[in-house]
């Protein structure tokens, strides 16, 4: 954690001149050159005109190469986690191309035992097909992740907090010790915190990983991922198989996740009231039990042996995949997001609800998932 203490709405300890709640503001943003307008405009086009062959703007020759809207959007990212962003059309299209900028055939890679099943299916059903092994283990025991860290090993994969089950990796701590055996490049998915609440390059990560459809974009209205990175050689590498797969977001989904951008620390500090009021209320509640809240963020898990009925039932939890935007949500990892890792050593229980607690009154969430529970 970044900031454990501050308020994350004043970003207290933000580095810089500028507090984070200021540069999530600005990030990224100059007036528009030619008619000043704020909010510079949405270059919605495929490509640019060539006065004379090779004579183009800076590097805008083709949109698929780059965009002046994404380009904003990726300069926003690398100030906020304080180091080189580079966005992509998914979270997962972002996380194949840092394990591929990264990783060759032969190349080991440290997974955690709790994470996204779709981080899972890349390595274990894609990337293990062009020679990469991986091991998964629980990385908030330090003396298995030690372990686990061989001299193959290009790669340590952290979650934090881990998706469903909502565990906390010592990012730090990771850092630390197998920096003492092993020199592999290690990876934070920041999606649950986001910068508001971790910044794994200022804690010694070499790159933070986000799907921006969650928190950063906010409003369940785009998908997209982002990676950012400190060495400017791997940001070369990522730009340049961003580019060769051609996973990249259009432009108008740039500037929808830009847009939510500037209320990231507003939102954050909403999500965590909510999460908080409805976690206060799961931890008193009949049947229910091993209640999961980071602290932070509006994530919280919980066990119920009718977890199917509750998420059936909510009517302001809306039933469906996906979280981090304005409005919450309810679902059953199992059967839903997690069927992927079903059989494998990140299999979740089937009684676990995961809710993302929007922004709405903590009090309606509550009233919502009271009337939702069965009666003792
Ligand atoms: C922690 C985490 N990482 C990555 C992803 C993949 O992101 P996307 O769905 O934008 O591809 C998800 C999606 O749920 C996620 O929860």
């Amino acid at each position: 954690m970044s900031d454990p203490q501050g308020d994350p709405a004043a970003g207290d300890a933000s580095p810089g001149p500028l507090k984070l709640a200021t540069r999530v503001v600005h990030a990224g943003l100059e007036p528009d050159p030619t008619y000043r307008s704020v909010i510079p405009a949405i270059h919605q086009t495929s490509t640019f005109a060539q006065p004379s062959v090779g004579e183009f703007v800076e590097d805008y020759d083709y949109a698929r190469s780059a965009n002046p809207t994404r380009a904003a959007l990726e300069t926003a990212l690398g100030e906020l986690e304080g180091g080189l962003g580079t966005s992509f059309s998914s979270g997962m299209a972002a996380t194949h191309a840092l394990i591929t900028a990264v990783c060759s055939a032969g190349d080991h890679v440290v997974l955690p035992a709790d994470l996204y099943g779709g981080t899972f299916r890349l390595v274990d059903k894609v990337l293990t097909r062009f020679g990469i092994t991986y091991t998964m283990v629980d990385q908030t025991d330090l003396d298995a992740l030690a372990v686990a860290v061989t001299d193959a090993t290009r790669l340590v994969w952290v979650e934090t907090p881990t998706n469903p089950l909502l565990n906390v990796v010592d990012v730090a701590g990771v850092i630390e010790r197998i920096g003492r055996t092993h020199p592999a490049f290690v990876a934070v998915d920041n999606t649950f915190a986001t910068p508001v609440n971790q910044r794994p390059l200022e804690l010694g990560a070499d790159a933070a990983v986000h799907s921006v459809t969650k928190y950063l974009g906010g409003h369940s209205d785009t998908v997209g991922g982002a990676v950012v990175v400190r060495d400017p050689e791997v940001h070369e590498r990522v730009r340049f198989v961003q580019n060769s797969v051609g996973a990249v977001p259009g432009p108008f989904d740039c500037f929808l996740v830009h847009r939510g951008l500037r209320t990231l620390h507003l939102r954050m500090a909403a999500h965590a009231r909510s999460a908080e009021a409805v976690v206060e209320f799961l931890v008193g509640a009949p049947a229910v039990s091993n209640v999961r809240w980071p602290g932070f963020s509006g994530m919280v898990s919980f066990q119920h042996p009718d977890a199917i009925g509750i998420a059936e039932r909510t009517k302001l939890f809306t039933l469906a995949e996906s979280l981090g935007g304005v409005e919450s949500l309810i679902e059953v990892p199992q059967a839903m997001t997690h069927a992927s890792v079903e059989e494998s050593d990140a299999a979740v229980p089937a009684d676990l609800v995961r809710l993302s607690c929007g922004i709405e009154a903590p009090e309606d969430l509550v009233a919502d998932l009271r009337a939702a529970l069965p009666a003792a």
